[in-house]
């Protein structure tokens, strides 16, 4: 298939539309068989239960052209798994992880000329997402759903690439309540519309969020989880009920122990003890791992050894194993790799 052309190494991550997208409707209490459609525009009544309680859902993975030349997608099971944990705890009906698949493997499948090439630094972003469709005035569920797949071809998610970024600790709590950062739902993030916007206003790329009830542990920032590395060479992540379990984090915890014979551990990571890491970065899907080289605490500076100007040796080799592992140079644990 002839790939469209787009000046794929200039893409920032932003929104733009592709030929197709998929939807599945749920109406007297079961999802239908989903199509793909051509319109990017949803009409909804006004009262509808995603605008009126914020009824709704989401899911974020990539789909990459390999070496030599496949499109593949990562770890799409999990990303079923945590989109129906996230919809029971929305009281969203879930769809099934044989649908979800099934879905993503059409929508990528169709869109396949928006799969950047290998090797030009950008990857298809597919953004999965579901939300209650009909009137609700009281604050109850809604009754009819749609699930929806949109997909956009992205580059970067920081400006700068894999340039170290600075971040601030942030005195703003995420909306991901103790026991409830496995939700990955829009009102989690539009309650880090507003640190954000004062982060970027004040020269940061990210807040760092700290635990709500003690303000004492790293949690993660606004669209990624840490990674740390210590001075004799271990990954350490933060463990907590409120952060996302990150994909991207539990893969490369993998990648530390079985490729490159690290020691990884998740444990509660005090703010206290961050000051002593060697390395520090942000991974998720978008950020795939952006290396952090300052992190500002009210005026307090930790400044990485690793440095401003490039990722530390330990985040390196983690980031090349992965998307070695991604993009089919690396050989892939069993089931990593979906073929579309
Ligand atoms: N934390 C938050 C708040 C996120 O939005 C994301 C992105 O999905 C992540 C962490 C990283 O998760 P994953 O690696 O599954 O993309
Ligand atoms: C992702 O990495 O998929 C995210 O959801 C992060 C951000 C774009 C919200």
């Amino acid at each position: 298939m002839a790939k469209k052309d787009i000046d794929w190494s200039n893409l920032s991550f932003g929104y733009q539309k592709t030929d197709y997208r998929y939807v599945s409707y749920f109406k007297d209490g079961k999802w239908d068989d989903g199509a793909l459609t051509t319109d990017e525009n949803i009409v909804l009544n006004e009262c509808a239960g995603v605008l009126q309680y914020a009824q709704t859902v989401f899911e974020g993975l990539k789909a990459y052209t390999t070496s030599d030349g496949r499109t593949v997608v990562f770890r799409p099971d999990l990303n079923a798994e945590r989109l129906i944990q996230s919809a029971e705890r929305l009281m969203i009906p879930p769809v099934s992880k044989e649908q979800f698949l099934d879905a993503v493997k059409k929508v990528v499948k169709a869109n396949e000329d928006f799969v950047p090439p290998y090797g030009s630094g950008a990857t298809l972003y597919v953004r999965p997402y579901i939300f209650g469709s009909n009137a609700v005035i009281g604050v109850k569920p809604a009754d009819e759903y749609q699930f929806r797949i949109l997909c956009t071809p992205v580059g970067p998610y920081f400006k700068g690439g894999v340039k170290p970024i600075t971040i601030r600790v942030c005195d703003y709590d995420r909306a991901a309540p103790h026991g409830t950062g496995h939700i990955k739902a829009g009102l989690n993030y539009a309650m880090s519309l507003y640190p954000i916007v004062e982060a970027h206003k004040e020269g940061y790329d990210e807040n760092m969020y700290l635990d709500a009830a003690t303000r004492t542990y790293v949690e993660e920032t606004g669209g990624a989880n840490f990674l740390f590395v210590t001075k004799d060479g271990k990954v350490v992540t933060p463990k907590s009920n409120s952060i996302l379990p990150s994909i991207t984090r539990r893969s490369l915890v993998q990648v530390a122990r079985e490729y490159l014979g690290l020691e990884a551990e998740e444990r509660p990571i005090a703010l206290e003890e961050v000051k002593d890491f060697a390395e520090c970065g942000l991974c998720g899907t978008a950020a795939v791992i952006s290396p952090v080289g300052k992190i500002v605490d009210h005026g307090k500076e930790i400044c990485f050894p690793s440095g401003m100007s490039e990722m530390g040796p330990v985040t390196k080799k983690l980031y090349e194993t992965l998307t070695g592992i991604q993009m089919g140079t690396i050989k892939a644990p069993e089931g990593w790799i979906v073929e579309i």
